[in-house]
């Protein structure tokens, strides 16, 4: 099948006023007892083009998520949860289908309000730690906060969390990978999300250490009510979720 010309889903433009109308929707469907979901797949498709070949990752992928409702995407290396993730990120487009987010619905080029969100209401944690390099851990997420209009954000309190309280006045590259991915864990906290996407979060660290930020993850997500979208290859992990998701399969 022929992959739809993006522009014929996109549609008009409904702008964002500096996310602040996605804060408002993001507040309103995080409350414990909204019965709205915050995210809506209906029929995704995503395809990659190499040269002449048509690479099919993502088929008809359906998904639902509620409130306060943490999913695993789990399932072999290539089944297209890293491709999910960056689309619901606003990172990568998609092929066809329908995604509803806070009650908007959004298409690829909406690339401004996919901005907003990622400001504002959707806080990711992929491998690479968003981190800027000229500014320390507690800059860095002073920042962060700064950015999604928190204006007392608990910063000390979040590193202390994720146990990097010695390390606030360090810089990204004067800490090792599985402190910098513990605190893109807590860049993404302290912007307090309406849904967090993690691709492979405890992926680098030992498993003491991968226990504690999964622990430090959930508290979060329990105590915020946040709705979660976690990759994973470790079963133990995907367990704590409350159910698994196989993306190339049906969601
Ligand atoms: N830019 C691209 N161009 C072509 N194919 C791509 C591109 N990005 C990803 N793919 C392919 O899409 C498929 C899904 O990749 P993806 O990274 O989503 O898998 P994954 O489930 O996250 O795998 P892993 O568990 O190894 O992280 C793979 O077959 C991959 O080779
Ligand atoms: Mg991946």
């Amino acid at each position: 099948m022929k992959s739809p010309n993006m522009k014929n889903l996109s549609g008009p433009t409904i702008p964002i006023d500096d996310g602040k109308l996605f804060q408002q929707s993001v507040t309103a469907m995080t409350q414990a007892h909204s019965e709205n979901p915050v995210l809506l797949i209906r029929g995704l498709h995503k395809h990659f083009r190499s040269g002449s070949e048509d690479i099919p990752v993502l088929e008809d992928f359906n998904l639902t998520l509620k409130a306060g409702e943490s999913v695993a995407l789990m399932g072999p290396s290539g089944s297209g949860k890293s491709t999910l993730l960056n689309i619901l990120s606003g990172l990568e487009s998609w092929s066809s289908g329908s995604i509803v987010l806070f009650g908007e619905t959004m298409t690829p080029s909406r690339e401004a309000d996919w901005t907003a969100l990622r400001r504002t209401a959707i806080a990711t944690v992929f491998q690479e730690a968003n981190l800027m390099p000229a500014l320390t851990l507690r800059e860095n997420l002073q920042l962060r906060a700064s950015l999604a209009g928190r204006s007392d954000p608990d910063v000390d309190g979040w590193l202390a969390d994720l146990g990097l309280n010695g390390l606030a006045q360090r810089y990204p590259d004067q800490v090792s990978g599985g402190q910098r991915q513990r605190a893109a864990l807590a860049m993404a906290f302290v912007m307090e999300p309406g849904l967090v996407l993690a691709d492979e979060p405890t992926g680098s660290l030992d498993r003491r250490t991968a226990d504690q930020v999964a622990d430090a993850l959930f508290r979060f997500q329990k105590r915020n009510h946040c709705p979660l979208i976690l990759a994973t290859h470790d079963a133990d992990l995907g367990a704590r979720c409350d159910r698994t998701v196989t993306p190339g399969n049906q969601g």
